[in-house]
């Protein structure tokens, strides 16, 4: 089996677990449409990469066997069982609350496949939809049944997380007005609005579980080096990957002016970025038009420039888990590294 091969299947028997633990803790109750919205893009699929993480790297803490029996439940380091399915869970549930405020403030109409949750029912319900999961995965992450201190790290953990994708998401938003965007910039912003959310699936478990200091810091700096590589993928197949097939608008980040690495490196490299499309005309931005866009931005080598970098970002995250017991669970998480950058949606 090729490591791909692998990584999909680790994340396939993951994700059905997730699954089936979100519609446990997350039923429809009054009132109905804002538990409807509210469930609606968590059903609708969703790739489930961060709580994958997090349930591989309390596999490599505990040296347990992948995918045994029972699977919510982990052996914490010092005995009493730890409820980890909880707090994965909950990191899903901010993904997918970040994802339905994102559509909101990037006007895109399609997620996950589906109509974005703003134009399924309105952007009020997609508002409170997105704040309920919000809140929700507080109080999921407080259900773990770890020693007091842990849950008030874990909570705290996730608390940061949360404050600082909105600084991300802020700062992503001001940088489609400006032109002068440093890649230092941008790498700030991506760890911020993206990587955060990693660093805190591979870092909660270890704290939940009682690991040492030094390996919950490892493993943070493990999901920042992933999530920016991941967020840099992200960036490149928005420009690559036919819509049907990434379930979102292909194209999306050239018509609402992103900054990305890939843009400021064409700009610093004499490409007429915002010349790119006609993002006042949404309607003229066809496949063809984006094609000829990422045929000039290849000419000048700024997609290979971003591959690089998330190259190096891979290369980097993956050294850190040297501080993992060496077992299959760790060697999944190194697979699961590259992949974030190999993946073609
Ligand atoms: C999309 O994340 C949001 C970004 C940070 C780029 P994913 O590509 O992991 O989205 P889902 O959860 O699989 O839908
Ligand atoms: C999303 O970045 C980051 C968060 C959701 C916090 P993008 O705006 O690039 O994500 P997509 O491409 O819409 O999934
Ligand atoms: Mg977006
Ligand atoms: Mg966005
Ligand atoms: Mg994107």
């Amino acid at each position: 089996m090729s490591a791909e091969e692998r990584v999909r299947e680790a994340v396939a028997g993951r994700r059905e677990e997730v699954n089936a633990a979100i519609g446990e803790q997350l039923p429809i109750q009054r009132p109905e449409q804002l538990y409807e919205a509210s469930r609606y893009l968590l059903d609708a699929g969703g790739k489930r990469l961060r709580p994958t993480v997090l349930l591989l790297v309390a596999e490599a803490l505990t040296d347990i066997e992948p995918q045994s029996e029972p699977y919510r439940s982990f052996p914490g380091l010092d005995g009493s069982p730890i409820d980890v399915m909880s707090a994965a869970v909950s990191i899903e549930v901010i993904q997918s609350f970040t994802l339905i405020h994102d559509d909101i403030m990037d006007d895109d109409d399609l997620r996950r496949g589906v109509p974005a949750v703003h134009r399924e029912y309105d952007v009020e319900t997609a508002i409170l939809a997105g704040d309920t999961l919000y809140s929700k995965a507080f109080e999921f992450m407080l259900e773990t049944d770890a020693l007091p201190e842990r849950q008030v790290r874990a909570l705290d953990e996730l608390a940061t997380t949360c404050t600082e994708i909105c600084e991300g998401q802020a700062f992503d938003v001001s940088f489609e007005t400006r032109r002068d965007v440093t890649t230092d910039e941008y790498l700030e912003m991506v760890e911020l609005k993206t990587a955060v959310l990693y660093a805190a699936a591979a870092a909660i478990p270890a704290i939940l579980l009682g690991a040492d200091d030094e390996v919950v810091d490892a493993l943070h700096g493990y999901g920042l080096d992933i999530g920016r590589a991941f967020q840099i993928q992200d960036d490149v197949l928005d420009l690559t990957t036919p819509s049907e097939k990434l379930g979102k608008q292909r194209g999306s980040d050239l018509v609402e002016g992103k900054q990305t690495v890939i843009t400021l490196h064409a700009r610093d490299n004499g490409v007429d970025v915002d010349g790119l499309v006609d993002a006042d005309d949404p309607e003229a931005v066809t496949e063809a038009a984006i094609d000829d866009a990422v045929a000039e931005l290849e000419g000048v080598g700024s997609i290979e420039y971003a591959r690089d970098l998330a190259q190096e970002l891979v290369a980097s995250g993956k050294e850190r888990l040297e501080h993992l017991p060496e077992n299959e669970a760790r060697g999944l998480l190194c697979d699961v590294a590259d992949f974030l950058i190999e993946r073609e949606y």
